[in-house]
This record gives C-alpha cells, structure tokens and sequence, in this order.
C-alpha cells in the first residue's frame, strides 16, 4: 500500500517538477491564460515539494503563502479558464472536461479545499517521513479531517488531486 501511495505521488510530482520549462510558445488568448495559471501551481508546488520533502527549511507563512495561491487558481478560477470549445492549439486539454464537467469542476473545487485544508495545516504536526500519503483514487476526506492532518499528508492529497485531474482531462505528451 505504501508503494502505491508513493507511486502515486511519484507520478504527481512529475507532473510539476518541470514547472518553469513549459512550451507556451504559440499559446494565445484562453489557451495561454490557462497554461500560465498552472504554471503558477506549478511552481507553487514545487516550492512547497521543497519545504515538505526535501530538507529545504519549513517556514508556516509561506507554506501558508502557496497553499493560498493554489487555492486562488482553484475551484471557479479553474474552471472559468476552460469555456465550451476552447480547444485551441497548443492546448493539452481534452474533450472529456466538457462531457463529464461534474468531475473536471470537483476536482477544481477539491484543489482549492485541500489549499484551504493546507493552510490550516501548516501548523500540524509533521510527518516527514512521508507517512499519511493515501492511495491514488481513495476518496478525498473533507476540509475539516485535510485540516488537522499534517502538512505532507494535506500535500499528498493535493497532489493527488493534480494526478487524477491530468490523467482524466490532459492530454498525455
Ligand atoms: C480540475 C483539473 C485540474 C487540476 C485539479 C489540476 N490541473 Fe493542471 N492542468 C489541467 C489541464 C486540463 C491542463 C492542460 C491545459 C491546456 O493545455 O490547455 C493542465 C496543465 C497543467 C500544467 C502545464 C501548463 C502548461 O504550461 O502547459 C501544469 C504545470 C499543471 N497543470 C500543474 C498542475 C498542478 C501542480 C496541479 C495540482 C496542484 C494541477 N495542475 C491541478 C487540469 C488540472
């Protein structure tokens, strides 16, 4: 179960790892809004990565600082990035957002929950050795129990989130 659980995040972290490198190149109007703004998480997670799971020094506000601006991208932000059609090139996005927009909107608004849920987190208890992890597909646990889990646990729900969201709705390279 535990390798599940850091395969999973091994998959979601690749997800961002390279954030900073992307190929907007191209890219115009919607298209290029959305990239930008998952470019923004992108890095917003990556910094985080560096305070949650390697020996970068924690520091709550600004963990407190990138959790918020996760969830500003987030829920409504999120999804009013993709309107019906917006299909131009060079986007990734995939059809599916517009069939099955339910899941594609849930997960939005779960980004933004498990920012919140981080925010309030940052405070915990760690759990460096990167316990609390979750399988990928178990169900998201609400904004209060995120909450007062520790950060790295609120952050592998997070990044899960990344995972199922990208591997539903994003075109693979
Ligand atoms: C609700 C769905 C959803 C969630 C949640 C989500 N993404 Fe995305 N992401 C997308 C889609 C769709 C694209 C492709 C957009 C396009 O090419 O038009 C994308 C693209 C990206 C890109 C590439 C941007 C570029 O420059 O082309 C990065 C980086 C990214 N996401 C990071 C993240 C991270 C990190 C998280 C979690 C913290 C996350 N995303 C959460 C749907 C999502």
């Amino acid at each position: 179960m535990r390798h599940t659980a850091f395969a999973a995040l091994t998959v979601a972290l690749v997800a961002f790892a390279g954030a900073g490198g992307f190929a907007h190149t191209g890219a115009t109007g919607i298209v290029k809004q959305r990239m930008d703004s998952m470019e923004v998480i992108g890095k917003s997670m990556k910094a985080l990565n560096g305070m949650l799971r390697s020996d970068e020094t924690y520091d709550i506000q600004r963990v407190r600082a990138l959790a918020r601006t996760i969830g500003e991208h987030g829920g409504d932000k999120l999804t009013a990035l993709f309107p019906g059609g917006s299909m131009h090139k060079p986007t990734r996005a995939l059809p599916a957002i517009w069939t099955d927009w339910d899941r594609f909107s849930a997960l939005a608004d779960r980004l933004s929950d498990s920012a919140a849920a981080l925010g309030a987190a940052a405070g915990n208890e760690r759990t460096p050795s990167g316990s609390g992890t979750t399988r990928a597909g178990s169900p998201q646990p609400g904004i209060d129990a995120l909450s007062a889990m520790s950060p790295e646990a609120v952050f592998a729900h997070m990044a899960q989130t990344c995972t199922a969201c990208h591997r539903d709705f994003r075109e693979k390279k």
